[in-house]
């Protein structure tokens, strides 16, 4: 099992949803989070300036998705989030992968996949 931890715009959100529905992901975590990658937040064309005082880092509203999916998936996904997600400017976003040791339903204590 991979837990994939997705930093989107919140305008793809909806997109998103429908790739994990797609592959009939178990369920997934949605927060909206605040963050910033290399350019640290600077939009173009804008002032990075608050009340006349320049900030050298900003944040941006973002979606993090955090899903747990089997294996074989995992590519799927992330082919997927290429095509549909990007909009090919800075901020796309990015996708972290980690190993997920177990999982646990705690209402029925099925294990690893049973419990996706
Ligand atoms: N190294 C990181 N660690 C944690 N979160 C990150 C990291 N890099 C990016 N993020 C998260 O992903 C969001 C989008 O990052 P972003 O797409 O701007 O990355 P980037 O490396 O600057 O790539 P690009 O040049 O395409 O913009 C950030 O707002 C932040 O929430
Ligand atoms: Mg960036």
């Amino acid at each position: 099992m991979k837990e994939l931890v997705l930093i989107i715009r919140p305008e793809m959100l909806e997109e998103l949803k429908e790739i994990l529905d797609e592959v009939h992901c178990g369920g997934m975590t949605i927060s909206s989070v605040m963050g910033c990658g290399t350019q640290k937040g600077v939009v173009e064309n804008k002032v990075n300036q608050i009340r006349g005082f320049k900030i050298n880092i900003n944040l941006l509203p973002k979606i993090c998705a955090q899903v747990v999916v089997e294996d074989d998936v995992v590519e799927r996904i992330i082919s997927s989030v290429r095509e549909r997600v990007a909009s090919g400017r800075v901020g796309d976003g990015k996708i972290f992968i980690r190993s997920i040791e177990d999982a646990v339903r705690i209402r029925t204590g099925e294990r690893g996949s049973k419990a996706l």
